[in-house]
């Protein structure tokens, strides 16, 4: 029985390769490293491999212009989608290194594979099928913990960007249990194998080092000269407008000052800061001694669509010149 189950995913998408005429199991693939040998002088562009609420793809062009050119390491401690680390790496701005960091496991891990199976990973993911039945199979594998353990790096990977990239609104939200519980998307022809992306994302990752553990860690690893971009949960604007179930435990108001505190302590060491948040009056008045840029965001997590306008957002930064 045990053994039956440790094998449930192999099987559901073996059936799925079985039913399209071709047989490529699991197993019969070796284990490669990221290989870019055959990159072009410069590497392509990279961009986030899964969608995440509170993104900042779309806030991109208006953040730019306060980018530091120059920096030692990039660090970002809430890393999500990694939208401004793309946009960094493709400007070739990160020269030095990088240090991503997130709580969200699975996340991480989607990192850590891409960085080292990417091979591997694609061949997985081509074998999963946009289907509602199938979806929810693969949905309920971590309902249980210990057979949920049993599958590897890859399979919990290729689990996550499949069912992210098909499920509703494509997110990553999970239960108070840690859960993975957003329905089916119904979309009619979701990309959940953009092979040519997955392998930019791996090169780009090639210097990087992918931490799982919470945002204050980057006290460990910032110095003088680094630049670190915060983008927390935001502080929400008002009690159902909060997104915060990336992980299972919320990020609250002792969060937000204990992350206001580690803004300090980063500036008087010398570190280039930028920090995203909610355009509120508590974090207004918390980081009442840095500048302030509004941005304009389209807001996409509220279920009640009329709520889904334009908003200000926050950027925050503290004084670097270049
Ligand atoms: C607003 S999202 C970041 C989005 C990202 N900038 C992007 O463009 O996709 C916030 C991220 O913080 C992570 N997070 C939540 N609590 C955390 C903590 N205590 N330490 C580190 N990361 C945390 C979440 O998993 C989520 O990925």
């Amino acid at each position: 029985m045990v053994e039956k189950n440790k094998h449930y995913f192999k099987n559901l998408q073996n059936d799925w390769v079985n039913r399209g005429g071709k047989s490529l199991k699991i197993s019969e693939i070796t284990f490669t490293k990221s290989n870019d040998k055959k990159k072009s002088k410069r590497n392509k562009d990279a961009y986030p491999f899964l969608k995440w609420a509170g993104g900042k793809r779309q806030l991109i062009p208006q953040m730019k212009k306060y980018f530091p050119q120059k920096f030692n390491k990039y660090i970002e401690p809430f890393v999500g989608g990694g939208a401004v680390f793309f946009e960094l790496y493709n400007a070739s701005l990160v020269k030095n290194g990088a240090i991503i960091i997130d709580k969200n496991k699975e996340l991480i891990n989607c990192y850590r594979v891409i960085k080292d199976n990417v091979n591997v990973l694609i061949k997985s993911l081509k074998k999963h099928k946009n289907d509602e039945d199938y979806y929810y199979r693969i949905r309920k594998l971590d309902r249980k913990p210990k057979k949920y353990k049993k599958l590897s790096d890859i399979e919990k990977a290729s689990r996550t960007i499949f069912l992210n990239r098909c499920c509703y609104n494509g997110l990553y939200r999970v239960n108070s249990k840690g859960q993975f519980n957003v329905p089916f998307g119904r979309y009619k022809n979701p990309t959940f194998c953009d092979e040519e992306n997955l392998k930019a994302v791996s090169i780009s990752l090639k210097n990087v080092k992918i931490i799982h553990d919470s945002f204050e860690v980057c006290l460990k690893y910032a110095e003088e000269g680094d630049f670190i971009y915060f983008d927390p949960p935001y502080f929400p604007l008002s009690e159902t407008s909060s997104f915060t179930s990336y992980t299972k435990e919320d990020f609250g108001i002792k969060y937000q000052k204990k992350l206001h505190q580690i803004f300090n302590e980063l500036n008087k060491r010398g570190c280039k800061l930028m920090l995203s948040n909610s355009y509120s009056n508590f974090i207004l008045d918390l980081y009442n001694d840095y500048e302030k840029i509004i941005l304009k965001a389209k807001r996409v997590i509220n279920c009640d669509s009329s709520k889904r306008g334009k908003i200000k957002e926050l950027l925050i930064i503290n004084d670097y010149k270049d």
